[in-house]
């Protein structure tokens, strides 16, 4: 299926883990790609194995080294980019980090940070890019949550705060963009092999390593095929997993029954 054939997509944090896989994902199926992460070094790597999975040889994959915190910084780099390529038809938000710990244990500076990325950062650049949706009468934006943003986990009081943050932004934005022909979705991934992952394995209490022994851990490519699923469909929760979407329903309807899974052990 190439159903993304010549759009656009702009994705942040694709020079790695999920936001690579999604940027591979799309390129499979035609797409154009803008990548944004920090380090230029990773996204020619990391553009080189985009690349590699484009089925026409006029598939644009364009990097640009940016930190997404940096409002002034991110707006002009997408200006630019419209000026250059025209408004994406798909902004991708998933540069973000998980910083485990328990409260008192965490820095505020460590909450500020989460904050910063996970939930700043997808407002930086779609408040850069609503407004060329809007002229454009279209767009779709994808911002990634996590399991971790419906369910507040014992040790993540800092990273479940800033996923929370990003539904209830999405939700807000979903309903608010829906005139001008603007779709919003949010992805939920569960535990996902990324370097991301790796860093953040390092610094689990041991509490929360014992309670995840039961959680399975997916692929990056498990997860971006649901999102791009989840995309053409227009699907605004997208959670990856048959386990996932099971808590998400009865996190929501019955919530006792989740309780018994996600208790921090005695
Ligand atoms: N992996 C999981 O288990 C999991 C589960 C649920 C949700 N998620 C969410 O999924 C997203 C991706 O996670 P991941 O595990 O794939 O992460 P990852 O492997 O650590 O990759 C993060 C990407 O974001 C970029 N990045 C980091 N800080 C940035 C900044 N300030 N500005 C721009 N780019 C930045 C990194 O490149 P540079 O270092 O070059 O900037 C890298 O490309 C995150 O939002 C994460 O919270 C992950």
């Amino acid at each position: 299926m190439k159903n993304f054939e010549n759009r656009w997509f702009v994705i942040t944090g694709a020079s790695e883990g999920i936001g690579k896989a999604l940027a591979e994902g799309a390129a499979q199926k035609g797409a154009h790609i803008l990548l944004i992460s920090r380090s230029q070094e990773k996204l020619n790597t990391a553009a080189i194995d985009v690349k590699a999975k484009t089925i026409r040889t006029d598939q644009k994959i364009l990097t640009t080294a940016c930190d997404v915190t940096k409002f002034d910084t991110i707006k002009s780099v997408l200006e630019d980019f419209v000026r250059e390529n025209g408004t994406p038809d798909y902004l991708i938000n998933n540069a973000g980090f998980a910083q485990p710990g328990y409260i008192q244990d965490l820095t505020i500076d460590d909450y500020r940070r989460m904050m910063d990325l996970n939930y700043f950062g997808c407002v930086h650049t779609t408040k850069t890019l609503v407004p060329h949706f809007i002229k454009a009468k279209k767009g779709h934006i994808l911002n990634v949550s996590s399991m971790a943003g419906f369910l507040g986990l014992f040790g993540y009081s800092g990273y479940c705060a800033s996923k929370f943050a990003v539904i209830g932004f999405s939700e807000s934005l979903k309903r608010e963009l829906k005139p001008y022909n603007i779709s919003v979705s949010v992805l939920c991934p569960p535990n996902t092999k990324t370097p991301g992952l790796d860093k953040e394995n390092a610094t689990k209490p041991k509490e929360v390593l014992m309670t995840e022994e039961k959680a399975k851990t997916v692929s990056a490519s498990v997860v971006a095929k649901a999102a791009l699923d989840g995309l053409t469909k227009k699907k605004f929760m997208i959670v990856p997993t048959f386990d996932g979407e099971l808590a998400y329903r009865l996190n929501r309807y019955v919530p006792a029954v989740i309780e018994q899974f996600v208790k921090r052990p005695e």
